[in-house]
């Protein structure tokens, strides 16, 4: 039989989505169903005066602060209890949830008016200037001072980055369904057991008494990984109270002003170096802006921290991080989680640092990259899976870096690098605590998979398909995947973290291996049909040599990592200041293409995030608010604005993956930005912020004229 992993199968989605039978949320109805809307602050901070009603409340069911079962219940349930479902008086942020609405007819539910009193109060929102800090993070490495003190040369500098919109083609959305005694959720998710746990501690409900179903997903970057929990909870509050099904669906504008983004970061580089261009020291402080509540920034600040040293060897290394409250809309997870923030100081920091020294920017990363037995910034020592150097020669050879250094030097245009990593899974001891599950069965004509791993586009069901099918020795064809429901399948944890293939596909892998040595020569249909229902059940097993500390912060902060190597093409329009992306060569080093096409998916699709992200994504804050919510004003790189991109797929496989599987979720948006920017720096603008749209590359031009 030929093996399903390494192969570009057809995809377990692909015909319900080509077809358009696929079930988004929005293609949901039930029964007597209301539509729900959200009346939200329009002020960043105070506390609510009054609120109004200015409509005939005939069909309408109302709910606000006091419906909710008790005063203790009113915290969304994440990481700390601080974020309210509903505003009961005090207002930390522009566009949160003080009342709901919902009705029958959406239109009479969209003509109601409320109207709502404040005491204004004055807003943060400078987080050099915020009074209250979420968490802070520090890694250790030797002694940074001494060696500081033994450089020849300390090379400071400061970069910035902006906030990002997550844009996945369908905006938030779920349906609330009351059931006896219970509350069942229809939604667009990552999550189906943080939102399983928010429902039950908002509504006090037993585990059984809350059923999540995540609906088809229509992208999700990170932005459908915290919050759901809040749409969740805004529609069973309105579903409980009207006693009939609720659908809240945001339209682009609401989805933009109210839901997360990801953090603005402000990182400060101070780097001691030799003249031959070895790394010494380096001191690095990350600030990033975690808006009105703590939600997930505390491990977004923690996936930064650990990757701001990015992949290079120093003994003498200090991080020091913190996360701030601004009075803003909470941010959160966005692909990568913190790392592209910090990588992309990284990054231009060392060009910054080859200029310096005049020397070239490949060379200086080639000097200073992890190598196998090298230690990283938390002390984890690398494996022989450490492909930082293989992906820096790949993409110089592959790109033609130098030739091409040479050619476009005093042109308008440009080429730059960017060497980068990432780690695959939850952080530290995270897997651990998660403990994650997954079931397999043995079925008639082959094998099912039970697990609450979400496919929102990125391939979870073919790729976990692809590893069972090997693991038992069947057809991909006969494994069948079980849509996420928490009454139908384990907490396999979050869908997050680029930990679906490498941490759930490997539990999935271990049934597999154990339904294989139960069912001996049988297929598992003889197996079933001779001895009866057949399901194993497996729970996340930590690598014995894995260690890590979360109090000095120190260890094996992931089981593996990624590695990456982009290298951006450019070309400046001496008038317009535009930046067009002409060419983009990719290397990714990710273990084992588990499905090759997928993978160079997500490469694209990452890379063109991190265009949009670095040259074009202008999140406007206008008192605390976005003042650009639409896709007119907002604008992604379209086809036409994306470069022609080269991937090249790297594998030195990982001990700890499916078939030497790591992480490619988030990694390909690491590189972009900077590669982008050292380009630009190529061309010879000093820009150390993004989004480098046209006004600030010209501010740049003008100031260095
Ligand atoms: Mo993610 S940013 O780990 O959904």
């Amino acid at each position: 039989m030929t093996p399903a992993v390494g192969r570009s199968v057809s995809r377990k989605d692909g015909m319900a989505k080509t077809t358009g039978t696929a079930r988004y949320v929005d293609d949901l109805s039930f029964p007597g169903m209301l539509y729900g809307r959200t009346i939200r602050s329009t002020i960043p901070r105070g506390r609510v005066r009054s609120v109004e009603l200015d409509f005939d409340r005939e069909g309408f069911t109302i709910v606000d602060y006091r419906d909710i079962p008790g005063p203790r219940c009113n915290f969304v349930a994440l990481i700390e209890d601080d974020q309210p479902f509903l505003v009961a008086e005090e207002i930390n942020h522009y566009a949160e949830p003080i009342l709901l609405l919902a009705h029958a007819d959406r239109e009479r539910l969209m003509a109601a008016e409320v109207r709502v009193e404040y005491d204004a109060e004055e807003p943060v929102l400078d987080p050099e200037r915020s009074p209250t800090t979420f968490k802070t993070i520090r890694i250790n490495k030797g002694d940074v001072e001494a060696a500081m003190s033994t450089a020849d040369r300390v090379i400071e500098g400061t970069y910035r980055t902006g906030h990002q919109e997550h844009v996945y083609i369908e905006t938030n959305g779920v349906i609330a369904v009351p059931e006896a005694g219970g509350m069942t959720i229809h939604g667009s998710m990552q999550c189906p057991y943080y939102v399983h746990k928010a429902i039950k501690a908002l509504l006090q409900l037993s585990d059984e008494r809350v059923r999540v179903v995540q609906t088809e997903t229509g992208g999700g970057f990170g932005g459908k990984e915290e919050y759901p929990n809040i749409l969740a909870g805004h529609a069973a509050l309105l579903a409980r109270k009207a006693g009939r099904p609720v659908k809240m669906v945001y339209d682009r504008v609401e989805d933009m002003i109210a839901t997360t983004k990801r953090h603005p970061s402000i990182i400060r580089h101070r780097t001691g170096v030799m003249n031959d261009g070895h790394l010494v020291a380096m001191e690095i402080d990350v600030l990033m802006d975690g808006g009105a509540y703590v939600t997930l920034s505390p491990v977004v600040l923690s996936r930064g921290c650990i990757h701001a040293a990015g992949p290079y060897r120093c003994d003498n290394t200090r991080i020091q991080g913190r996360v701030v409250m601004t009075n803003t809309p909470p941010n959160g997870a966005f692909r990568g989680f913190g790392a592209p923030q910090t990588q992309f100081a990284t990054e231009v920091h060392m060009d910054r640092i080859a200029e310096a020294l005049g020397m070239d920017p490949a060379h200086l990363r080639e000097l200073n990259a992890l190598r196998p037995g090298d230690t990283s910034a938390t002390g984890q020592v690398m494996g022989e899976d450490c492909s930082a150097l293989e992906s820096l020669k790949a993409g110089v050879e592959r790109s033609d870096y130098h030739r091409k250094r040479a050619e476009y030097a005093g042109s308008n245009r440009g080429i730059g690098l960017s060497l980068f990593f990432h780690g695959s899974g939850f952080t530290g001891s995270g897997e651990i605590y998660l403990s994650s599950k997954a079931t397999l069965e043995a079925t008639e004509t082959g094998a099912r998979i039970r697990v609450a791993s979400v496919e929102m586009g990125q391939g979870t069901r073919t790729m976990h398909a692809q590893i069972v099918a090997d693991a038992l020795g069947i057809p991909y064809e006969a494994v069948e995947i079980v849509q996420p429901d928490t009454h139908q399948v384990p907490d396999s944890g979050p869908t997050v973290a680029s930990r679906t293939c490498m941490v759930v596909g490997r539990i999935l892998q271990r049934c597999a291996e154990e339904m294989r040595e139960r069912i001996g020569d049988m297929t598992p249909g003889e197996y079933v049909r001779e001895h009866g229902a057949l399901s194993i059940t497996k729970q996340f097993q930590k690598p014995e040599e894995i260690s890590w500390d979360d109090t000095e912060y120190t260890g094996d902060a992931y089981a593996a990592y990624g590695w990456g190597c982009d290298v951006a093409e450019v070309e400046l329009d001496p008038v317009t200041y535009e930046v067009k992306p002409l060419r983009m060569t990719i290397v990714h080093e990710i273990g084992k293409a588990i499905h090759p096409s997928m993978v160079v998916g997500q490469i694209e699709g990452g890379t063109a995030q991190g265009v949009g992200w670095a040259l074009n994504e202008n999140v406007v804050m206008k008192d605390g608010g976005m003042a650009n919510p639409t896709l007119t004003n907002y604008t992604i790189p379209t086809t036409l604005d994306t470069p022609r991109m080269d991937v090249i797929v790297l594998e030195n496989p990982s001990g700890y993956g499916p078939f030497g599987a790591k992480g490619v979720g988030e990694m390909p948006i690491d590189g972009p930005a900077p590669a982008l920017i050292n380009a630009i720096r190529h061309i010879g603008l000093d820009v150390r912020s993004i989004p480098a749209i046209p006004e600030a590359v010209m501010e740049v031009a003008c100031a260095s004229r």
